[in-house]
């Protein structure tokens, strides 16, 4: 008895899912009648707008110039846009609440120095890839560390960025995952080192070259220690109309130079 019961609730809950999918469905189609411009073929949260989610503490990726988002990832964002006939829309938040904000629609896509890996795989689709980045090491100049390997198992204390590879992948290798310091941004976690609550950041080598110029002769970085990570954008899974056209429009930006305008314009 007990068996059946729990069988007809997994029942249940599957038809409900089904017609909450098929309500979805019927509503989306009302919301992007289907006709081929401004967007109405790419299932968008909101018809001719292009919702980018990032989190704009990661120079020079993405940061705030007053009020507005700037950075590479809003400059490919804002081409990528206009090749699809949409007005680019971003939204900023803290990074680890990004997949939930896709997963539950209140963005289109990620964009955010955003590295492929398998497990965030499992859960968004990835376009092809646009920068190649690696994890970096910073340090207080004064210290006597010259590489990773050599800072293993001494129990250092690491600050991240929360949900990042760094954290995630980086930081463990060299560390107890008790000593792994999370921070909402690179700056908060570059602030503890200079203060000596932690005795290393591990964050992505743009920012950390940023972090570096900032802080001038404080800091020092080590630099090629972890494997290389690929940056992508990320949309909904199985979202695939979006994402063969912003792979379409990466293409053509790549090929018409638009691309690497962007990137001299913020990457040193
Ligand atoms: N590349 C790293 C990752 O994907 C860090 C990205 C952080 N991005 C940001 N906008 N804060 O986990």
């Amino acid at each position: 008895m007990k068996k059946l019961r729990k069988a007809l609730a997994v029942f249940t809950a599957a038809s409900l899912i089904a017609v909450m999918a098929t309500a979805c469905g019927s509503n989306n189609d009302k919301m992007n009648p289907g006709s081929s411009s401004g967007g109405s073929n790419y299932n968008l949260v909101s018809d001719g707008k292009l919702i980018m989610g990032t989190n704009a503490e990661f120079p020079p990726f993405e940061y705030k110039e007053g009020s507005s988002v700037v950075g590479v990832d809003a400059g490919v964002l804002d081409l990528v846009a206009k090749k699809l006939g949409l007005t680019l829309e971003i939204k900023d938040m803290t990074f680890e609440s990004l997949p939930e904000a896709l997963a539950g629609r209140n963005i289109d896509l990620i964009a955010a120095g955003f590295t492929i890996k398998p497990e965030r795989e499992e859960t968004m689709d990835f376009t092809d890839t646009y920068y190649t980045a690696r994890q970096t090491i910073l340090l207080k100049s004064d210290s006597a560390y010259t590489s990773a390997e050599e800072m293993k198992g001494k129990n250092l204390k690491i600050g991240v960025q929360t949900g990042t590879t760094g954290m995630n992948d980086a930081a463990p290798t060299l560390t107890g995952e008790d000593n792994i310091v999370g921070f909402n941004n690179g700056a908060l976690a570059v602030e503890a080192l200079l203060s000596g609550r932690v005795d290393a950041v591990i964050i992505d080598n743009n920012p950390a070259n940023e972090y570096k110029d900032q802080h001038g002769d404080e800091l020092k970085l080590l630099e090629n220690q972890f494997e290389e990570e690929q940056y992508a954008i990320a949309v909904r899974k199985g979202n695939k109309e979006l994402l063969d056209a912003v792979n379409q429009a990466l293409r053509d930006i790549k090929a018409d130079g638009s691309f690497q305008k962007v990137v001299d314009q913020y990457v040193r």
